[in-house]
This record gives C-alpha cells, sequence and structure tokens, in this order.
C-alpha cells in the first residue's frame, strides 16, 4: 500500500490493512521472481498490475454480495486480494503453473478465493471487431474455464482486466456479449490507470 492512505483504506481494520499490504509485497516478490526466471528466458503475456491503484478501486466499488472475476488472473493477487474485501473471488488463467502459484499464495493467506486453469473466452466467442481487425493480440487459446468456476461470466458483477495495449475492444465486445447486465468492467492501463465501464458505457 502507499505512504498516504486513502480514506477508503483508513475505514479498514488494521490486521486487515497489514494482511492486504503483505500480500501485495509478496506478490511483487513473486513477479521479481518469475521475471528473472521465465521472462528473461521467453517472452509471457503476464505482467502485474500497479496493485495498489486496483485496491482503490475495489475499495470504492465493495459492497455486500458482489462476485467479481479476474480475466487472466496470473498469481491471483488481486483475486485474493478482492476476496479479502469480501467479495465472492474468482480468477481465470490460461498458464497452469500461475494458476499453481496463485493457489499456493491463496493458502497461505488463509483466501477462500477460487482460480480455474483455462481461458477466460466463453466456448462460442468469437471476436468480430467494428474495424474488421479481428486479432486478439496476446490473449491466447484454450478449453473454456467457466466450467470450472460453475458461473458463466453473466454471473459476474465486477470483471477486471489488464489488456495489452490494443485488446481493451476484445473485453469490451466479450462483455457486451456474455455479460451480466449492469455488470461493471474494469480496465487496467492506459493513461488514467483504470477505466470503469457498465453495460457498455463509460463510467469513470
Ligand atoms: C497483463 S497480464 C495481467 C495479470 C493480472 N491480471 C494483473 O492485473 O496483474 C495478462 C494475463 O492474462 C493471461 N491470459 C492471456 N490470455 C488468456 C486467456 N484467453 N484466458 C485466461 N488467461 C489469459 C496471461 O497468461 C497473463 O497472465
Amino acid at each position: 500500500m502507499s505512504g498516504t492512505l486513502s480514506a477508503e483504506e483508513q475505514e479498514l481494520e488494521p490486521a486487515l490493512r497489514a494482511r492486504i499490504s503483505a500480500l501485495s509485497e509478496e506478490g511483487w516478490e513473486i513477479w521479481r521472481r518469475f521475471d528473472e526466471e521465465v521472462r528473461q528466458e521467453n517472452w509471457h503475456p503476464f505482467v502485474p498490475a500497479d496493485y495498489d491503484h486496483v485496491l482503490q478501486t475495489l475499495l470504492r466499488l465493495r459492497a455486500p454480495g458482489l462476485r467479481f472475476l479476474e480475466l487472466g488472473s496470473a498469481t491471483g493477487v488481486i483475486t485474493i486480494m478482492a476476496d479479502m474485501l469480501g467479495y465472492e473471488a474468482y480468477g481465470i488463467e490460461l498458464d497452469g503453473k500461475l494458476v499453481d502459484v496463485a493457489r499456493e499464495l491463496a493458502r497461505r493467506f488463509d483466501s477462500g478465493a477460487r482460480f480455474a486453469a483455462g481461458s477466460f473466452l466463453p466456448a462460442g466467442y468469437r471476436y468480430r471487431s467494428r474495424t474488421g481487425d479481428d486479432r486478439i493480440g496476446t490473449i491466447g487459446h484454450g478449453a473454456s474455464a467457466y466450467p470450472e468456476l460453475r458461473h458463466p461470466l453473466e454471473d459476474f458483477d465486477l470483471v477486471y482486466g489488464y489488456p495489452w495495449h490494443g485488446e481493451e475492444p476484445m473485453m469490451l465486445d466479450l462483455m457486451r456479449a456474455y455479460g451480466g447486465r449492469g455488470a461493471r468492467l474494469l480496465l487496467h492501463g492506459g493513461k488514467e490507470g483504470i477505466r470503469i465501464f457498465r453495460d457498455g458505457r463509460r463510467e469513470l
């Protein structure tokens, strides 16, 4: 967490604040090792979000009974953070080794966050862009992970992704086609840091 606490962070119980802080530190440590041992050898689509930035948004949006999904959950830090904040939290990740890391991290932090290995693209989904360019960038292919989660995409109130440059339209299209009514899509990255969309319209 950053040095200066936001109003929402100040309202957190000190023990929870400390747990979230420890989780974030551990997340950065895991990333440092991953970058050294995996990314220096071969390109990999995993780069971590600014955890503190995402935390502020999760704090602002939290409300009882919300179901959260992370698209491409990598080491699981954000999904576990969402679980700690009271969301019913799930993550989907294509790289099975990263799913193992996320499950182990959840175990160490005594978190109920759930992870599935596979693709966040539903089995029948095909991206059709408005420009005719249907490439999906670094987003990989694999068996859809929703059956393992036992929830289709439309069951989630808050869906979070950190797309690579140019992949945002696909995530918006995915939510238009399969997202629940009134669900929010939270996109990290770009100049603004975080953008929030609801029913396809920009909210923030
Ligand atoms: C830019 S990283 C974001 C990591 C994490 N969500 C964060 O915000 O720190 C994107 C992640 O999406 C995963 N990914 C790519 N295509 C996927 C797919 N079709 N289904 C599930 N995960 C995917 C990558 O392996 C990578 O871990």
